[in-house]
């Protein structure tokens, strides 16, 4: 059975609002076809992946021109996943007068397109901010993970092109997560250890994506076992959960907001402080080895999180280069609060806009050490850096021998 379109989305396919938003609606139907769903959706906001040019490349680059081109406009709230480098002080990277220009006419096509140029992995603490139950159509996988688990919000992992077309249009297909039955645990994780700091929920969210990962169906889980988590363990863990586990969503009993309308299904797997071990070593290559790069704010650093730095590195000077990133929101409050200038002056530098795996860096650095799974995956993956993971005090400690 195909979808069923009311006639402002029937306009939209036929042209009648320009060639992009035609375009959008074709993507968004083909995509509504393959999964079944019924109908289109409104959505509330809209958060864009594939940003980086490093990702997107000339072909990415033209679509998206070609987009602005005809006519597209953004309906909803919209924002970018991070981009290859800071928006503003690209130089400080080291970035290219050649990536730089590629990487301006890319957000340049967004902003034509009345996206917010605000590129971060946590829009939920940079504007973006969705309500309970509101239905949304986000890309970055650690964000789309802490939207339905930790907000209550809906939203399956839209790729690039779809989280546009979402956001061109105004509606997202009604299949996945928008729908309440795909939202009910399928298997409870039984935390057996006291799990503290973003590093160990980095750990945990290694540890049980492993186990997902080996099932043959995609179960959401249902966490026992914790009593108490911050927004950036939160964010450290769905991080990690999607990148290793794959997973959108998961409930945590007593923490967030949908955990109270189930039970705790009956199929158990118990983390046992060994399985965290186990994660934590295996996360590691470059232990012991000479260290030369430092990165925290993967996904994404909260305000709180830059303070602590800047009480960290107060009247103190880094020894290696250490990027600090963060959306450039949580960036100018900092500048505000005087986090920024306590930071700078210890040598440290903002990597703002961007982070550690998408910036175009292959190669550059040996050893990074951060507090982020999620970091240790991709630098090592893409960006061919050994990692160690370390409690965040601890690689602020790292950047100053
Ligand atoms: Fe964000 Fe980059 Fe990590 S996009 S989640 S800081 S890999």
């Amino acid at each position: 059975m195909g979808m069923d379109l009311n006639p402002i989305e029937q306009d939209m396919l036929a042209g009648g609002q320009g060639s992009a938003t035609k375009k959008a609606m074709q993507i968004l139907l083909a995509l509504g076809t393959i999964y079944g769903a019924r109908r289109m959706i409104p959505v509330h906001s809209v958060q864009i992946a594939g940003v980086s040019y490093e990702n997107l490349g000339e072909a990415g680059l033209e679509f998206l021109s070609e987009m602005a081109d005809g006519g597209g406009r953004a309906r909803v709230k919209t924002t970018l996943n991070p981009a290859g480098m800071d928006i503003e002080n690209w130089r400080s990277l080291g970035i290219s007068a050649e990536f730089a220009d590629k990487q301006q006419r890319v957000i340049e096509a967004f902003t034509r397109m009345g996206v917010i140029p605000t590129c971060t992995c946590t829009p939920y603490v940079a504007g973006n901010l969705p309500e309970f139950g509101q239905s949304i159509a986000w890309a970055e996988s650690s964000a789309v993970c802490y939207a339905n688990s930790v907000i209550g919000a809906r939203t399956n992992r839209e790729g690039g092109p779809s989280a546009l077309a979402a956001a061109l249009t105004g509606v997202t297909p009604e299949y996945g997560f928008h729908l309440e039955t795909n939202r009910k645990p399928g298997i409870t994780f039984k935390i057996e250890s006291k799990i503290q700091h973003t590093h160990e929920f980095g750990a945990l969210g290694k540890a049980i994506g492993t186990k997902l990962e080996k099932l043959d169906t995609k179960p959401v889980p249902y966490l026992t076992g914790i009593t108490g988590v911050t927004l950036e363990e939160l964010k450290s863990f769905c991080a990690s959960l999607a990148t290793y586990g794959g997973a959108a969503m998961f409930h945590m009993q007593g923490i967030t907001p949908e955990a109270s309308q189930f039970q705790a299904p009956v199929e158990t797997i118990a983390i046992s402080q060994s399985d965290l071990d186990q994660a934590m070593q295996s996360m590691e290559s470059g232990k012991g080895e000479e260290v030369d790069f430092i990165s925290l704010g993967c996904p994404h650093l909260t305000l709180a999180e830059i303070g602590h730095i800047a009480v960290l590195l107060e009247g103190k000077k880094v020894t290696k280069t250490f990027w600090i990133t963060t959306s450039r929101p949580v960036k100018r409050e900092a500048d505000r609060l005087g986090y920024s200038q306590v930071i700078e002056s210890a040598g440290a530098t903002f990597a703002t806009d961007t982070c550690c795996v998408v910036a175009p860096i292959v190669g550059r650095f040996k050893v990074l050490v951060t507090d982020s799974a999620k970091a240790c995956y991709y630098a090592s993956a893409r960006n061919k850096f050994k990692v160690v993971i370390k409690p965040f005090d601890q690689v602020v400690a790292e950047a100053l021998k």
